[in-house]
């Protein structure tokens, strides 16, 4: 079970922080969670009803939530997060008003919300409103979607979003079942990341109501739903893909091979523990690649491409069904273990689907990615740690190639060191063990010397786990990944750099990845306006609709300050609010004095569009 249920209070007052040196807290038995106010070891959240209303004038969702508490017999109040809400009343089961006040509000962590508790209740209701500008919600005009009529809105959790739109402990260390009922107008559905029990709704005075349920503990970071004109086709028996009507079919074609990527992650980790796995494609506003909510993972409409090129994503977000949903970080210094472990699985389940050349290309753009990290952080740079220190820092700022890149490169050492069917049958044990359970960076260090290593002292020298996980950049024992494929797109870089035209490269039958890894080659070089032109011709790069091109493209038309391209980057950017895509071309842009007046005037139309997710970074970035 998780650590943070045991009920120890003394250790609470210690105080002890999320990052400390590879000895930590190994004899303790509950993690603190620095971005959570709660007080798990007093009172915690087990499980919550909501009951909401949407209302769109407003932008508003009210109602109230009915938390079960697990309590310590003489436990005075219970400490919830909470941000940006507006708390009506607190009360016990019999409708009696309890205590609470709130405190002081901190710009990241929100505020806490104290209720008082009296003998014997273990159920609190409190009726509450959520802000217009709630962080965690992003409230669509019916212009900002594909069919133009009707509303939407949606959330996003990770990291500590919740507790924007939800007042619970909002710790992944904390894990709740959840119910729920929301009430929407008339016309929309509302899909959640849980057992949906009202497919299309029931009628009721004022809308039409839909009931959730999630019968497994997750962290409630992972709580969500969104609301719309949302359409469903099914991939499989239990796979399919909710989006608008106008997108609906595209969808479901791209991601006809859901089903077979479920029953290849089975086949490798063990039996998928959640039922059905849908995916929603949101409107292009959605503020990352996926999210991967239980049972629908969200995911941006920008890997539509047409030719299944980009569904390593939606590989991503299955894969965290084992690795983060099923075993969670437990604090979001842990945060490789979700995203690290994840970014393996997602290699191991494209190898299996789509075989071993596509995979090591994903490997091999990914190792880029993380190497460009290092060396703009710094080889030395605490940044570059998979176990953070993320005091005074918003969680959000570990989602770096470290956490994901840095993380895949330690299990696939590992795995080249063991052999792949000793490293595949310890992660499937790994997963089974600490099932529907929070861990921590010595959790799984733990685990692996009991099951894995078990006394080798050979292996544990060569491995040199301390070093991985609490050490600066990238270890020398770091296995190097190759792609044949790219050493081909290689040599035809070198023979466009040398002259050769562009109709003269051997790039016809070029896949995505193939693509990519050109581009990003070319990024650093300095290209005549000729050759820019050429390859533009020749490739129609301006116009590519696989949205990775085309910010591989724009960013080298960026570098080159290449007019003809800019048309299209103003129309990238004010069409979708990827933030992955979001943050290299405006930094592109702001690095250069003819660039600044364009990013500005582009985010000035764009940013009212853009989630808070995305303002947040870009607002750091075009000034
Ligand atoms: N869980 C993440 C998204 C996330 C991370 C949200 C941190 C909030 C805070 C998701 O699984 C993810 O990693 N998405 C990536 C795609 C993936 C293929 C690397 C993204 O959105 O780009
Ligand atoms: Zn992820």
């Amino acid at each position: 079970m998780i650590r943070s249920s045991v009920l120890v209070p003394a250790l609470a007052t210690l105080g002890l922080i999320a990052a400390c040196g590879p000895s930590d807290r190994a004899d303790l038995p509950f993690v603190r969670d620095i971005h959570s106010y709660a007080r798990p070891e007093i009172a915690r959240v087990t499980h919550v009803a909501l009951d909401l209303r949407a209302d769109f004038e407003r932008r508003q969702l009210s109602g109230s939530a009915t938390l079960t508490l697990d309590r310590a017999r003489d436990a005075a109040e219970v400490v919830l997060d909470t941000r940006d809400l507006a708390i009506e009343a607190v009360t016990d089961t019999a409708g009696s008003a309890l205590e609470f006040v709130l405190g002081t509000p901190d710009s990241i962590l929100g505020r806490p919300l104290r209720v008082s508790l009296p003998r014997d209740v273990t159920v609190i209701t409190i009726r509450y409103a959520t802000s217009p500008d709630a962080p965690a919600l992003q409230w669509l005009d019916p212009a900002q979607t594909a069919g133009g009529q009707q509303p939407y809105l949606f959330s996003q959790g990770q990291a500590i979003l919740t507790r924007t739109w939800v007042p619970t402990q909002d710790s992944p260390g904390i894990r709740q079942t959840y119910a729920a009922r929301l009430v929407v107008p008339d016309g929309l559905r509302a899909v959640m990341s849980a057992e949906m029990l009202t497919p299309d709704g029931t009628a009721v005075p004022g809308g039409r109501a839909f009931a959730f349920r999630m019968p497994e503990p997750i962290p409630p970071y992972l709580f969500a739903l969104a609301i719309g004109d949302i359409a469903f086709r099914a991939t499989g028996p239990r796979t399919g893909v909710y989006a608008e009507p106008a997108v609906v079919e595209q969808a479901a074609a791209e991601f006809a091979d859901l089903e077979r990527m479920v029953e290849a992650t089975e086949a490798l980790y063990g039996p998928y523990r959640w039922g059905r796995y849908d995916v929603l494609v949101l409107p292009p506003s959605f503020p990352f690649g996926g999210m991967e909510n239980p049972r629908l993972t969200f995911a941006t409409p920008t890997i539509l491409a047409g030719d299944r090129s980009l569904v390593a994503l939606i590989a991503h977000e299955l894969a965290h069904s084992w690795s983060g949903n099923l075993v969670t970080n437990a604090t979001w210094s842990d945060f490789w273990l979700n995203e690290g472990f994840t970014s393996y699985l997602e290699l191991r389940i494209m190898e299996a689907v789509y075989g071993a050349e596509r995979a090591a290309m994903l490997e091999v753009l990914g190792r880029q990615d993380l190497e460009t990290a290092i060396a703009e952080f710094g080889a030395d740079s605490s940044r570059t740690v998979l176990h953070l220190n993320l005091r005074g820092h918003d969680p959000d700022d570990a989602a770096t190639p470290i956490a994901y890149d840095k993380g895949a490169a330690l299990l696939r050492t590992i795995e080249t060191s063991v052999g792949r069917d000793r490293f595949d049958r310890w992660l499937r044990d790994y997963f089974a063990r600490h099932a529907f359970t929070s861990i921590t960076s010595a959790d799984f260090l733990r685990d692996i010397r009991e099951h894995l290593i078990a006394g080798d002292q050979e292996l544990e020298d060569q491995l040199q786990l301390e070093r991985w996980v609490y050490g600066p950049g990238l270890p020398g024992n770091a296995v190097v990944p190759h792609s044949e494929a790219f050493a081909r797109v290689d040599a035809q870089v070198t023979r466009f750099q040398q002259g050769s035209p562009a109709r003269q490269l051997s790039a016809g039958r070029w896949s995505t990845q193939e693509w990519q890894h050109f581009l990003g080659a070319l990024l650093a070089d300095s290209l005549t306006r000729e050759q820019l032109a050429d390859l533009d011709r020749t490739f129609g790069l301006t116009r590519s609709g696989n949205s990775e091109v085309l910010v591989a493209w724009l960013r080298i038309a960026i570098a080159h300050r290449y007019e003809p391209a800019l048309p299209a980057l103003e129309r990238f950017l004010t069409s979708q609010g990827r933030r992955k895509f979001l943050r290299p071309l405006y930094a592109d842009l702001m690095a250069r004095a003819w660039g600044q007046p364009l990013a500005r005037q582009i985010y000035r139309v764009a940013r009212p569009r853009y989630h808070t997710v995305s303002t947040r970074t870009i607002d750091a970035i075009v000034q």
